[in-house]
């Protein structure tokens, strides 16, 4: 390496970002031709047959502090609470009693009291109230639902490996009218990135994609993507990877540039169903950031303050990604009703798409 070139790479860890050009939006290179329907739903389908143990995210850990929370998984009404050592309890928000709502109680050196008539529960099953498997990954708040999930149940959560060393988390919730898979779908298809988020991303390039097919190695089984993290005219090249480790996960990890390690989890949780009938869903998405720079772990201090920062940017994101997600609940809803054939001419095949058959793999109710 010669001297121009030890500089330059020294520059470039000093200052991990790049001046970016001004690209109009409508002159990006389109995508639509790579991001094939068919390798995006194999690989949705090859996620929907993961084990996950009947396990839901149901909360950030540290939303659950010295009050009720209140949560819904598939329609079912839980609340969660600290135990007197700060461990996490869950169960029906129920009361056994006349059916007050617990998440309105209190809790007194861990049990939670009952608003209507001060019944204590202290998180120990009874025979009216069953306390729910519950499991505090330190970010993120689980249950475990067995006759939600319908599937085999497992003692913990299938957890995605996180970063060592100084990180800083941030989790964001959001809710939209979809299934649970519509939302992992959406993160399937990394080729949307630099077109539907511009003032997030540029220079998108999806480097590799698994293979379409039923069975694929795991380590064949991720879609590979180099990408430039947009801040105004500064951009942060990385090469980041998307798996699913379970159904109702999806992880970004960067693998190779500024903060490399660093993930971004997504889990999709059924919500019951809306008032139009229509179901909901639950992302609720925790960014845990990390860099073996030395400044990062004094910026640690910071954290309060940076949080809402990193928050605002992942809301902004699901807000768009979530109506990708809901308008690929739409389609699906158009192919099984059948309303998208009548703007076919009279002598057209009147078969739904082939690729939309009715509902998307372990796209039911309950997630
Ligand atoms: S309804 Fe809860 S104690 Fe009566
Ligand atoms: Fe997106």
């Amino acid at each position: 390496m010669n001297g121009l070139n030890r500089f330059a790479t020294s520059a470039r860890k000093a200052w991990p970002f790049e001046i970016l050009p001004r690209t109009p939006w409508a002159r990006q290179t389109p995508t639509y031709r790579q991001a094939s329907p068919s390798v995006i739903d194999a690989a949705l389908a090859r996620s929907q047959k993961r084990p996950g143990g009947n396990w839901f995210v149901v909360a950030a850990s540290s939303d659950i502090a010295s009050k009720p929370h209140g949560a819904n998984v598939a329609g079912a009404e839980l609340v969660c609470w600290r135990g007197v050592d700060g461990q996490l309890l869950i169960g029906p928000a129920r009361c056994p009693h006349l059916g007050a709502d617990l998440c309105t109680g209190s809790v007194d050196r861990g049990a939670l009291i009952c608003p209507w008539h001060g019944l204590r529960l202290t998180g120990r099953s009874r025979p009216d109230w069953p306390a729910l498997p519950a499991y505090d990954d330190g970010v993120l708040a689980w249950v475990r639902l067995d006759r939600i999930g319908g599937a085999a149940p497992t003692p913990a959560p299938i957890l995605p490996v996180r970063p060592e060393g100084p990180q800083i988390a941030a989790v964001t919730s959001l809710t939209g009218t979809c299934e649970p898979a519509d939302i992992i779908a959406n993160r399937m298809d990394p080729w949307h990135g630099a077109w539907f988020h511009p003032y997030s991303f540029t220079r998108l390039e999806v480097l590799s994609a698994p293979p379409d097919g039923e069975v694929v190695p795991d380590e064949l089984d991720r879609f590979l993507v180099a990408v430039t993290f947009r801040i105004g005219r500064l951009g942060v090249p990385v090469i980041a990877e998307f798996t699913s480790p379970e159904p109702r996960t999806l992880v970004m990890r960067i693998v190779d540039g500024e903060g490399a390690g660093s993930v971004v989890e997504t889990h999709a949780t059924p919500a019951g169903f809306g008032p139009d009938g229509q179901p909901r869903s639950t992302v609720l998405e925790a960014v845990i950031a990390h860099s073996d720079r030395p400044g990062f772990a004094r910026a640690l201090r910071a954290a309060p303050a940076i949080t809402p920062f990193m928050r605002r940017a992942a809301h902004r994101l699901w807000r768009d990604d979530l109506r990708y997600a809901e308008r690929l609940h739409t389609v699906r809803r158009q192919d099984t009703d059948k309303t998208a054939d009548l703007l076919k001419p009279l002598d057209a095949p009147t078969t739904a798409d082939p690729r939309h058959p009715g509902a998307a793999p372990g796209c039911g109710p309950t997630g």
